[in-house]
Order: structure tokens, then C-alpha cells, then sequence
């Protein structure tokens, strides 16, 4: 009798010291904001590669977790801007539960910023003014795919695509699908993380009571 395939790794023995720096509260900016434009500066420096991307987990009505990776398109003291279909799996989720969360992990510097917050639709100007940033092949990409839905194979994607782009040629306007549009996650905490020696790691959070509050409160949490 054939045997089954079985496939089975064990990644006991991979492991990576941390070392490169750390991370003391008086070193810390007033505000998590400010301390993030850092750490994204210091990330942007070093010249990773999507810097800006980050997993982001929503929960579904019956309580199942998701999480995929999207662009952040810009953040401030408002919070954090990404874009995306309003009818995907994750905008399904956040309009029956707009809490989610948002994790960047920057290996080569050893850190990960992970955010926790409530979410609401970015006014409805600012998603215009972005789509109409974004080249022409994403504009029209954005028409063409109804996000997280079953299509019956790649050609009928690449139909609808000349189709939209036969609808909206190069040289006129494209505008923004209705279901199409950005989210800004308004944090209510963030962590910092700094890989240290031997599974020591430093971990600030900083966190608020609301979402309008500016009152930060900041611990160390045990790695
Ligand atoms: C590097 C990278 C960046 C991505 N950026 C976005 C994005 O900004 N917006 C988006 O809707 N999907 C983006 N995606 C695709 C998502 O990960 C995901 O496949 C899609 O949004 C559908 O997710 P959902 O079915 O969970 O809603 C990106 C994927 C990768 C790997």
C-alpha cells in the first residue's frame, strides 16, 4: 500500500538573537504618535521594502479573526489611513464591528509597532482626492475587482479589465467606485517592541481611555 505523504518541519532550531538597540521610557516621545513618526522615519532610512505595509486584523459577526496586509496611505494625530473595498471580506467585517487592529513588524530593525483601535470611513473628499493620485491601472483596478468575492478564473478579471478601461479611457476622468475608499483606524493603544538578548525584549505601550482623549498613559509590558 502506497504510504501517505506526509509533510512535517520541525523550526525548533531556528532562532535569531536580538541585539541591535533598546528601548528606555525617558527615551520615549510624549505621545505614541510622535514616537511612531520615528520609528517609520528610522524604517524609512534604512530603506525597507514596503515600509509601509501593515497586517491588519479585523473580527467577523460570529467572533473569527482575519488578517491580510494593506498599505498605510498616510497617518497623523486622526489616526491611520488605508484604502480598500467596502464590500471585501474586511470591509464586511468593519462595518458590523469597527474595531481593528494594525501590526508593522520591521525585522531588519528588529521592532514591531502594533496598534489596537476604532475604525471609520475617511470623509468621503479625502478617498477622491487619493483615488485620483493612484495611476491609472490601479484606478481602473479598482473598478474592475469585487474584493474577496469567487470569480470563475483569471481571464474573466482580465475581460472586465479592458472592459473598464475601454468604459474610462486613459486621457478621461476615472471616478472613484461608491464601494471603494479609505478606513482610518483611530488608535486607542500601541506597543513598541524592541527585539533585546536572550528573549529579554523591551515593550512600551502607550493607551487611552477614548478616542478623542490626549491623555496617554505608558507602561512597560514583560516580553
Ligand atoms: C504588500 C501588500 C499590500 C496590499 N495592500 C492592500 C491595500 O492597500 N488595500 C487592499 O484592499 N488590499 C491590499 N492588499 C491585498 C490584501 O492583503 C487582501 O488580499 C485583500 O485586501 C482582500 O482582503 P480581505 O478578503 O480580507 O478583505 C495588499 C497585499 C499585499 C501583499
Amino acid at each position: 500500500m502506497a504510504e501517505k505523504p506526509k509533510t512535517k518541519r520541525s523550526l525548533a532550531r531556528l532562532r535569531q538573537e536580538y541585539s541591535q538597540a533598546g528601548l528606555l521610557e525617558p527615551e520615549m516621545a510624549a505621545t505614541p504618535f510622535d514616537q511612531f513618526d520615528r520609528w517609520f522615519e528610522d524604517a524609512s532610512e534604512a530603506g525597507l521594502l514596503e515600509v509601509n505595509s501593515m497586517s491588519l486584523a479585523t473580527c467577523s459577526p460570529v467572533g473569527l479573526p482575519s488578517v491580510r496586509t494593506v498599505l498605510l496611505k498616510g497617518y497623523s494625530e486622526k489616526g491611520f489611513d488605508f484604502y480598500t473595498n467596502y464590500e471585501s471580506r474586511k470591509g464586511r467585517d468593519l462595518e458590523h464591528l469597527p474595531r481593528a487592529a494594525a501590526l508593522f513588524f520591521w525585522k531588519e530593525l528588529e521592532r514591531q509597532i502594533v496598534l489596537h483601535g476604532i475604525v471609520e470611513k475617511v470623509h468621503r473628499d479625502e478617498t477622491e482626492d487619493y483615488f485620483q493620485q493612484r495611476p491609472y491601472g490601479a484606478r481602473i483596478g479598482a473598478w474592475v475587482s469585487n474584493q474577496s468575492q469567487e470569480i470563475p478564473n483569471r481571464e474573466w478579471l482580465e475581460e472586465r479589465d479592458q472592459e473598464f478601461r475601454a468604459k474610462y479611457p486613459e486621457k478621461e476622468p476615472v471616478p472613484a467606485p461608491p464601494h471603494w475608499g479609505g478606513y482610518r483606524l483611530i488608535p486607542l493603544d500601541f506597543e513598541f517592541w524592541q527585539g533585546r538578548p536572550n528573549r529579554l525584549h523591551d515593550r512600551i505601550e502607550y493607551s487611552r481611555p477614548t478616542k478623542v482623549s490626549e491623555d496617554w498613559t505608558m507602561r512597560r509590558l514583560s516580553p
